[in-house]
């Protein structure tokens, strides 16, 4: 078959290199979007007077049916075809003959393929954020469910001080709403129309961008025909912010395991979550918390293989950036598997307050209140925290809990030491006691959920 380019070439393209060099087996994603800015361009042609409305409008006519053919497997593709944006043209010139070969005045395919990844992009990452927002919403549940529970906090993995388990998941809502912000931001950059950008110099047709960007819903142009061209930041933008969204899912996710393990026995997830041992028949697994966990991996991986192909490309378009593909679009389907996931599993957990709180009370995670006891009446606090460590080895060595010591006992060790202290042994009193904004008592938590409901509403409302 003759090209598209053909005309200065002596030879058929080798059957190797057209497999090789073709995208269409992944850039046929791009179809509804590379359709969308083709009818924009030949609106604007009609408009500036470049083409006739009657060519215009054969073009559109055309385009609207190829959407069609494709949106009912109608389309065929094909290797020496190589992307999408020749299997479309092509096709247009097959149904209205010559005329389609006018589509591509005063563009290339250069800021063609950019036009697409801008829409594609600015879509994924509204459906992103509403994903993200469902998520939260989840969160905000299960945390109003157990508002009161208490489970031990961790530093270390060592048992530090009790928390609120809502306190605990509210953790993750800050951190998600940090990556809906990031996101947004995102979208900014997405948000920039690269059309007319031709190859890479601008073209000499009087185009009007302005119009294409108001007809594709674009805030606004990018500024330099080079850079519109050259730019995949807005792709590494994403995939970045993906990174460290799947960082953050990951992070809960070992929480989650942790907590379900025989070892904490917190939670419970729910059968329709698990999967079971082809071998050991009592064993319920935490695959799906495992899997979202395990990968994140491949999700840096498609930022670390794009920041690579980028490093050193001189300007303007190279075919490596042909390669910012593949690893976006898994990325895209990774976090709408994982996000999709998430929040039912989220919203099945059952949560054991009774064997958190029993966990809390026979550790020694009251130490910093009663340390903070003695600083309250007068005491140093180095001085409080060199006593408490006694009291500590004192009851490791007795094989006491804390809540076991009686006043007299405590006596040995400050004589600052009265019923009141006894008090601060009981889980329930240092969570209150941490009432300043931020910390984890029941007060500041409800307070906060209160905020998380309305930041999770407007996130779930469409950006922009
Ligand atoms: N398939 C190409 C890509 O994804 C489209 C742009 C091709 N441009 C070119 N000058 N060969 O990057």
């Amino acid at each position: 078959m003759m090209k598209l380019w053909g005309g200065r070439f002596q030879k058929n393209t080798d059957k190797m290199v057209e497999d090789f060099t073709a995208s269409i087996f992944f850039d046929c994603r791009l179809a509804e979007e590379d359709i969308t800015g083709s009818i924009a361009h030949a609106r604007m042609l009609a408009k500036t007077g470049i083409i006739t409305q009657e060519d215009s409008q054969e073009m559109i006519q055309g385009l609207q049916e190829i959407r069609q053919e494709i949106q009912e497997g109608r389309f065929e593709y094909r290797t020496e075809l190589e992307d999408i944006h020749m299997h479309i043209e092509k096709r247009l010139t097959e149904k209205i003959g010559p005329i389609g070969g006018k589509l591509h005045t005063a563009r290339s395919r250069n800021d063609q393929v950019a036009l697409d990844m801008h829409l594609y992009v600015k879509k994924e990452i509204k459906s992103t954020v509403e994903l993200i927002a469902r998520l939260q919403g989840a969160l905000i549940t299960l945390a109003e469910e157990n508002l009161e529970v208490i489970i031990p906090g961790y530093t270390h993995l060592q048992r530090a001080q009790p928390v609120l388990f809502s306190h605990h998941l509210m953790a993750y809502f800050c951190m998600l709403e940090r990556d809906v912000q990031r996101f947004r931001d995102n979208y900014k950059r997405a948000d920039l129309m690269p059309l007319g950008a031709g190859a890479l110099a601008g073209t000499s047709f009087p185009i009007d961008r302005e119009y294409v960007a108001e007809l594709l819903d674009f805030e606004n142009l990018y500024e330099n025909s080079m850079d519109a061209v050259s730019d995949r930041d807005y792709l590494l933008e994403y995939l970045s912010n993906a990174s460290l969204l799947m960082m953050h899912l990951s992070r809960f996710c070992e929480d989650l395991i942790l907590w379900s393990s025989s070892e904490f026995q917190f939670i419970e997830m729910d059968d329709a979550f698990c999967t079971g041992s082809s071998i050991m028949p009592q064993k319920k697994n935490p695959d799906v918390a495992e899997l979202v966990r395990g990968k994140t991996g491949r999700v840096y991986g498609s930022l670390f293989a794009l920041l690579t192909t980028m490093k050193s490309l001189p300007l303007t378009y190279n075919k490596d950036m042909q390669e910012d593909k593949e690893g976006l679009f898994d990325v895209v389907d990774t976090l709408k598997g994982c996000l999709e996931v998430m929040s039912p599993l989220v919203e099945s957990i059952q949560v054991k307050g009774e064997a958190s709180r029993k966990a809390v009370e026979e550790d020694f995670s009251a130490a910093t209140d009663l340390a903070d006891y003695l600083v309250k009446k007068g005491m140093p606090f180095r001085e409080a925290h060199g006593v408490i460590g006694g009291l500590v080895a004192f009851c490791l060595e007795k094989q006491k809990l804390l809540k076991q010591i009686s006043l007299e006992e405590l006596k040995i060790f400050s004589i600052l030491f009265d019923e009141e202290s006894l008090m601060w042994l009981i889980p329930e009193r240092g969570v209150g006691a941490r009432n300043i904004t931020g910390g984890t008592s029941p007060e500041q938590v409800k307070k906060f959920l209160r905020k998380a409901k309305i930041c999770q509403e407007n996130n779930i409302k469409i950006i922009k």
